[in-house]
């Protein structure tokens, strides 16, 4: 079940028709449903009820305050990767102590922010990354509550641009150096080992990359624990897929029961990352057709909406359902679905079966919560679409529609050009 039905002729989000939204919030409009955002979180929460635990959903996923304020009022934590996000995190009242802190190229500026706000940990993705970081808590007088990131090298069965836990990506320690980088940690001074991290891609449908995976670290995790560290934090990561098409992903609750009794009896404070899984499907994309084009044995559907609003599709091929805000009874064609921008990688969808529509009329773009509006651009000097939250029948503008003048607040232009 989720949110975002037809009744009758009309999409719903919630219990508000999507073409009124439209009409007022105007287009491209991201739309988010308060209540399967909160279905998506407590479904975490719930799954791994019986150990302590912490939900850090992973805020890249989708950065847009009130998201992060609903997660934040209902416990959640946060899994960041940069200063930036860390200061969101904040803002929006999540708890310093339940955020995560990874990604390969944290730099001094960003450890000595996110030592000073006090977090959980840092996931740490190098030997070098580590002496930094305690090199600069040593220079404030701290200790730095770290885990290793550990790259545990399982092919995770997804878009090779989203996966991170083989050896050939950037991501993480190879687990063969593992014990060697753990000791250089324990002999640290500003250095507290605290846990255990991996995470091995996005978007993942099956449960056994999660599972193999996990068996590789709970080897090293008893390992380390047999060598007196004291691993309190093991943090599991994110990745768990979504229905974009027809793929059919473990619920989180299934994917808990397979990996609770791996971890079995083992006394440990639990981490994971979701992201996409909790804002993914309680996100649309509503768009507004503008032209209709005949090419040379193509139909091109010309909507609103460009590859800067939503970059899935031109970056990774990714496919979105797309559908019309008011049902008809037209025939189908087949139609590129493209937005204004002057590429041709620019394409909401390629080749798609759609009813025909009409100039004027709305599309919904679904599946569009995670990595949508978070990995969206200005470029060629589009203002960032609005994004709006429904829960129930109230509506609340989130992020005003960007202006012009935004596009330009920030740029200088020397005094010789004046
Ligand atoms: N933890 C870490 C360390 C991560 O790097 C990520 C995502 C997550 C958690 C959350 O993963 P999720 O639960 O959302 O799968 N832009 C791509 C996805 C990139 C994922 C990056 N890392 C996309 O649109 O498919």
């Amino acid at each position: 079940m989720h949110f975002f039905n037809y009744k009758g002729n009309e999409l719903y989000a919630e219990d508000l028709p999507v073409r009124l939204l439209a009409e007022k919030y105007g287009t491209p409009l991201y739309i988010y449903s308060y209540k399967t955002l909160l279905r998506h979180f407590r479904a975490y929460d719930e799954a791994y009820k019986s150990y302590p635990h912490v939900v850090c959903y992973a805020v890249k996923a989708n950065t847009s305050r009130a998201v992060l304020r609903l997660l934040a009022k209902n416990g959640g934590g946060a899994d960041i990767v940069s200063g930036g996000e860390l200061f969101r995190a904040m803002n929006a009242g999540i708890s310093p102590k339940k955020i995560v802190y990874a990604g390969v190229g944290k730099t001094e500026h960003e450890i000595r922010y996110a030592l000073k706000a006090g977090i959980m940990m840092f996931n740490v993705e190098s030997e070098q990354e580590l002496l930094e970081i305690d090199r600069v808590a040593s220079d404030m007088k701290v200790r730095a509550p770290i885990a290793l990131r550990i790259n545990p090298n399982i092919d995770p069965k997804t878009h090779p641009y989203i996966s991170t836990g083989m050896k050939k990506n950037k991501f993480g320690i190879p687990i063969q150096n593992a014990i060697e980088n753990y000791r250089l940690a324990a002999g640290l001074k500003n250095i507290e080992v605290v846990g255990i991290h991996k995470h091995i891609g996005s978007q993942i449908t099956e449960v056994s990359p999660f599972v193999d995976a996990l068996k590789r670290i709970l080897v090293l995790l008893d390992e380390l624990n047999s060598r007196q560290f004291n691993i309190r934090y093991l943090d599991i990561g994110g990745g768990l897929g979504i229905p974009y098409l027809d793929e059919k992903p473990p619920r989180p609750s299934e994917l808990a029961r397979n990996l609770l009794t791996l971890i079995n009896k083992r006394k440990i404070t639990l981490v994971m990352e979701p992201g996409r899984s909790i804002v993914g499907n309680a996100g649309i994309l509503v768009t507004k057709t503008l032209y209709l084009k005949k090419g040379t044995g193509k139909n091109f559907i010309i909507v609103d909406a460009g590859m800067n609003d939503l970059m899935r599709p031109s970056l990774y091929d990714a496919y979105h359902h797309i559908i019309p805000v008011v049902k008809n009874r037209r025939a189908y064609i087949k139609a590129d679905i493209v937005g204004p921008i002057c590429e041709s990688g620019d394409f909401l969808a390629k080749d798609r079966k759609i009813q025909n529509v009409n100039q004027g009329e709305y599309l919904s773009v679904m599946s569009a919560g995670a990595y949508g509006i978070s990995m969206s651009s200005n470029y060629n000097s589009r203002p960032t679409a609005a994004e709006v939250m429904v829960n129930g029948k109230r509506h609340s503008i989130i992020r005003e529609r960007g202006t012009y003048e935004d596009l330009i607040k920030d740029e200088r232009v020397p005094s010789y050009l004046r």
